[in-house]
C-alpha cells in the first residue's frame, strides 16, 4: 500500500506537448549549435551530416525510444528502475547519475563561458585578437569558476522548483525563443555575401572524405545530443502518464533535434566562408571564430548578443535535463525534498566543476591520463560513460526483458527490425564506439 501511495505522489507531466518540448529541450543543447557544426566541420561537411543523418535517424532511433520506455514501464529515477528489473541491476543504474554529475561539471563550464560573452557582447569593447581573448578569459583563475558556479545555480535552481513550475515552464519559455532567435540568425546567414559557399559546404558532398573515424564520430555526436546514456530521458519518461504512440514523440524527437543542428549549420557555416575563415576551427568555432566574425558585421554586437542568448537557452534546458537525473534519484532513494537534493547536487558539481575550470590555467598542469581535468571528464563521459550505460540498458531490455518489438511499434518489419537493432547492431556500434575512444 505504502509502495502505490508513494508511486501517486510521483509529478507526472501536465501534458503530452510538455514531455515533448521538454525532451527536446533536453536534446537540443550545446550539442546543437556548439558541438555540432565544429564536428561537422573537422569531418569535411556534407558528407558528415548525410551519414549523421542516416545515423541519427535509424540506429540512434532505439535506444532512445528503449530508454523513454524503460521509464515510462517502471515509473521510477534511474537506480530503481534498474532494481525494479533486477535488484542485482542496481549497481548499474548507479553509472547513470554519476554519469550525469561527470557530465554536468564540463557542461556547465561552457555554460559559464557563454554568460561570459553574454555581457562582453553587452559592453561592447573592442578585441583585436579574438583568439587570445578566449584563451585569456578561459585561463583567468576566478572569473570562469563564478561564472560556472553562476550556470550551474541557475539550472539547479529551476529543477529544484520542480516538473511543473520548473522544468516544463523553462522550456515552454526558452524553447519556442530558441527556434525565433534560431531563425532571424539563420536569415541574416545565408543573405550575407557569398554564402552559397558555405551551404554548398553543408549539403554538397564529398564522398572521398567517407572513413570509419567519421562515421563514429557522427555516431558520438548524436548519442549525445539526443541525451542518451544517462539516464535523462529514463527519468523524463518516468514522468509519462500516457503516451499511446511513444514511436511518433520519438521520431518527434529525433526530427526537431536534427533541425535545430541543421539550421545552426546554417547559421554558421555561411557567415565562416563570407568572412574567408576556416570552418574547421574545432571547439573555438563558436568562441573564436563567430565572434570575429561579429565585430566585422553592421549590428554585429546585437548579433553576438541574440547568438549567445540562443545558445544560453539551449544549454539551460540541457543543463536542467542532467540536473533531473541525479536530482530524481536523491528524491527518490533517500526520501528527501528537491530543494534539498538539488543543494547537495549543487555542492558536489561545484566540487567537480572548479577545479575542472582551473584546468584550463593554474591546474593545466595536473593531468588524469595525460589529459587536464576537463578533457579527461568530456573523455569519460561523451566516450566511455554515455556509450556504456547505453549498452547496458539495450542488452538488460533486449537480452533479459526481452522486450519485443510489436509492444511499442505498430508495424511487424519495423518490430522486427527494432528487436534485431537493439540485440545485436546498437551494442555493436556501442562497442565500436568504446574501442575507437580508448584506441
Ligand atoms: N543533448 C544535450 C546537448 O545536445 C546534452 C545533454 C543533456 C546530454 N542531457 C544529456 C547528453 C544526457 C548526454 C546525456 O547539448
Amino acid at each position: 500500500m505504502k509502495a502505490v501511495k508513494l508511486e501517486d505522489k510521483r509529478p507526472t507531466w501536465t501534458s503530452k506537448y510538455a514531455f515533448i518540448i521538454t525532451a527536446i529541450g533536453s536534446a537540443v543543447g550545446l550539442g546543437n549549435i556548439w558541438r555540432f557544426p565544429y564536428v561537422m566541420g573537422q569531418n569535411g561537411g556534407a558528407i558528415f551530416l548525410a551519414v549523421y543523418i542516416l545515423i541519427i535517424s535509424t540506429i540512434c532511433f532505439i535506444p532512445l525510444i528503449n530508454e523513454l520506455y524503460i521509464g515510462k514501464l517502471t515509473k521510477k529515477e534511474c537506480v530503481g528502475a534498474y532494481e525494479s528489473i533486477n535488484p542485482k541491476f542496481k549497481y548499474l543504474g548507479v553509472l547513470n547519475p554519476i554519469t550525469g554529475v561527470l557530465i554536468s561539471a564540463f557542461y556547465f563550464i561552457v555554460g559559464g563561458w557563454i554568460i561570459n560573452y553574454i555581457l562582453k557582447s553587452l559592453i561592447n569593447n573592442d578585441v583585436i585578437d579574438y583568439g587570445q581573448y578566449f584563451s585569456e578569459f578561459i585561463q583567468s583563475p576566478l572569473y570562469p569558476c563564478l561564472l560556472t558556479v553562476l550556470f550551474l545555480f541557475i539550472c539547479v535552481f529551476i529543477t529544484a522548483r520542480g516538473i511543473k513550475k520548473g522544468i516544463e515552464i523553462t522550456n515552454k519559455i526558452l524553447m519556442p525563443l530558441l527556434a525565433i532567435i534560431l531563425l532571424f540568425l539563420v536569415i541574416i546567414s545565408i543573405n550575407l555575401p557569398e554564402a552559397n559557399k558555405g551551404l554548398e559546404y553543408m549539403f554538397k558532398p564529398d564522398f572521398s572524405k567517407l572513413n570509419s573515424h567519421m562515421i563514429l564520430a557522427a555516431l558520438g555526436q548524436a548519442f549525445f545530443t539526443l541525451s542518451i546514456g544517462m539516464g535523462a530521458l529514463l527519468t523524463y519518461g518516468s514522468y509519462i502518464k500516457e503516451d499511446k504512440n511513444l514511436v511518433k514523440s520519438t521520431y518527434t524527437i529525433i526530427l526537431s533535434d536534427t533541425t535545430f543542428a541543421i539550421l545552426a549549420g546554417i547559421m554558421i557555416f555561411p557567415a565562416v566562408f563570407s568572412f574567408g575563415m576556416e570552418p574547421n576551427s574545432g571547439a573555438g568555432l563558436v568562441f573564436v571564430t563567430l565572434p570575429k566574425i561579429f565585430s566585422q558585421i553592421p549590428c554585429g554586437n546585437i548579433i553576438a548578443f541574440a547568438f549567445f542568448i540562443l545558445l544560453f537557452c539551449a544549454a539551460v534546458t540541457s543543463g536542467i535535463s542532467i540536473v533531473e537525473g541525479p536530482c530524481a534519484t536523491l528524491v527518490e532513494r533517500f526520501k528527501i525534498s528537491r530543494v534539498k537534493a538539488c543543494s547537495i547536487l549543487f555542492c558536489i558539481i561545484s566540487l567537480l566543476a572548479i577545479p575542472a575550470t582551473l584546468s584550463f590555467g593554474i591546474l593545466s598542469d595536473l593531468t588524469i591520463f595525460g589529459q587536464t581535468i576537463f578533457d579527461f571528464l568530456d573523455f569519460l563521459t561523451s566516450n566511455i560513460m554515455l556509450p556504456v550505460n547505453t549498452l547496458f540498458l539495450c542488452l538488460i531490455s533486449g537480452w533479459y526483458l526481452k522486450i519485443n518489438g510489436v509492444n511499442i511499434i505498430n508495424n511487424k518489419i519495423f518490430a522486427l527490425l527494432f528487436d534485431i537493432g537493439l540485440k545485436f547492431a546498437v551494442p555493436t556500434a556501442l562497442i565500436a564506439l568504446v574501442y575507437m575512444g580508448l584506441k
